[in-house]
């Protein structure tokens, strides 16, 4: 292993704790960046020289062709780059002119910024609970909530796994209201075989570093079909100018940087690999959980037959997820917990008036889900090593 490709995680899990690994394999990481920099670490630092050496910072040439890079991977006619996956969300909800007195539908079951973009203009989200077997939004509990005041429905395609977005569109369409796609997790995921972020008014992405196309920092875009409300979001990513120093509305400085977006251009060629790896690597699991006996006491992640999955996490399910998550820690094995409070129940909510209770299955995915590690460099025999230890715990 070169140095480039260590576990970015402390190295010395085993020793600390005292616990002897039956493989004596090294720890690993739950995401390993560094394996991944190793592979692209040329292009990369290419695509930073050729920023530097312009000394352009700010949008530019870089963020436009990435922009036409990603509208031609997501098959919409229009991309805005912005800083993050969160202000796609709220600049898309700016520009549909949402605020105080509208309603917005979404999932209690999501990243907190999905809720808190629709809380931060004055509207109210109105949670719909999960499908327990895909964690996305439970399409078929959506009419029951929509009310004169209902303004768009934010589907989250999450963990990468495509919504039911069909269904969402039938509801919004006989209603005329505006979807938007919270595609943060879920880059080059297809649903019929049409990429996440085309079905919406806009599908909003992030590269975070932990997506499956992240950045060295913070960034995010937003895809569309509408050519006047792709105007909106680039005026309103700038400060509502339309032109330079002239404002027709109230914006937000939320440009993508040029840096961000020539190191994503370096990456977005290897995006589709990437995820097959992690598709790959899903498909292993399936085999090695069922091989062990363990189908019985864990869960694993579903994938509808019309759904194209990327893997942005493989989310297992267990109602001893506590105990179980412990136990692998003790033996070395990296996992994490997406998320354990549904956003209904957290203090920054509470003023929504939202109670214990009211979305059962979004509260017991957040008791029993466990992320396992599956990012593309992932080995088979770390592989086996994680079901290994789930293995021990449940005594298999
Ligand atoms: C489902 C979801 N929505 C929105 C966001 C916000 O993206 P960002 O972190 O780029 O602001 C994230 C990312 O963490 C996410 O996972």
């Amino acid at each position: 292993m070169s140095t480039a490709s260590m576990p970015v995680v402390s190295p010395a899990t085993d020793e600390v704790r005292g616990i002897s690994r039956e493989s004596g394999a090294k720890p690993f990481p739950f995401l390993n960046l560094k394996a991944q920099y190793a592979e692209i670490e040329e292009s990369v630092r290419e695509a930073v020289d050729r920023v530097l050496k312009s000394q352009i910072f700010i949008l530019g040439e870089e963020v436009k062709k990435f922009e036409a890079e990603v509208a031609g991977l997501v098959e919409t006619p229009h991309a805005i780059g912005c800083a993050s996956g969160s202000d796609a969300l709220l600049l898309t909800l700016m520009a549909l002119g949402i605020g105080p007195g509208d309603e917005v539908i979404t999932t209690p079951f999501t990243f907190v910024a999905t809720v808190g973009a629709v809380v931060r203009l004055g509207a109210r989200p109105v949670f719909v609970d999960i499908d327990p077997a895909t964690f996305n939004i439970d399409a078929a509990q959506i009419e029951s909530v929509l009310s004169d005041r209902t303004r768009a429905i934010i589907p989250v395609h999450l963990f990468g796994l495509p919504a039911n977005i069909g269904a969402i569109m039938q509801i919004a369409k006989a209603r005329n209201l505006p979807v938007i796609e919270d595609a943060a997790q879920a880059l080059g995921a297809r649903y019929d075989g049409r990429p996440v972020g085309s079905f919406g008014a806009t599908g909003c992405f992030s590269f975070f570093p932990s997506k499956n196309l992240g950045g060295a920092g913070d960034g995010g875009l937003i895809t569309t079909g509408d050519a006047s409300l792709a105007e909106r979001l680039r005026s309103l990513r700038a400060h509502g100018a339309r032109n330079k120093y002239h404002y027709d509305m109230v914006g937000i400085n939320s440009r993508l940087d040029s840096l961000q977006a020539a190191i994503l251009r370096a990456k977005l060629p290897h995006l589709d690999c990437w995820s097959a790896a992690r598709r790959g690597n899903a498909e292993r699991y399936r085999g090695l959980f069922a091989d062990a006996g363990l189908l019985d006491v864990v869960t694993l992640p579903s994938c509808p037959a019309e759904c194209l999955h990327v893997y942005n996490q493989f989310t297992i399910r267990s109602t001893d997820r506590d105990r179980l998550r412990e136990s692998l820690q003790r033996r070395g094995i990296p996992s994490e917990i997406y998320y354990p409070v549904p956003l209904h129940l957290q203090r920054a909510f509470e003023s929504l008036g939202y109670k214990k209770g009211q979305f059962p299955e979004s509260e017991s995915a957040s008791r029993e889900v466990l992320s396992l590690p599956i990012d593309p460099s992932l080995q088979p025999q770390q592989q086996a090593e994680v079901v290994h230890a789930v293995a021990k715990f449940y005594g298999r």
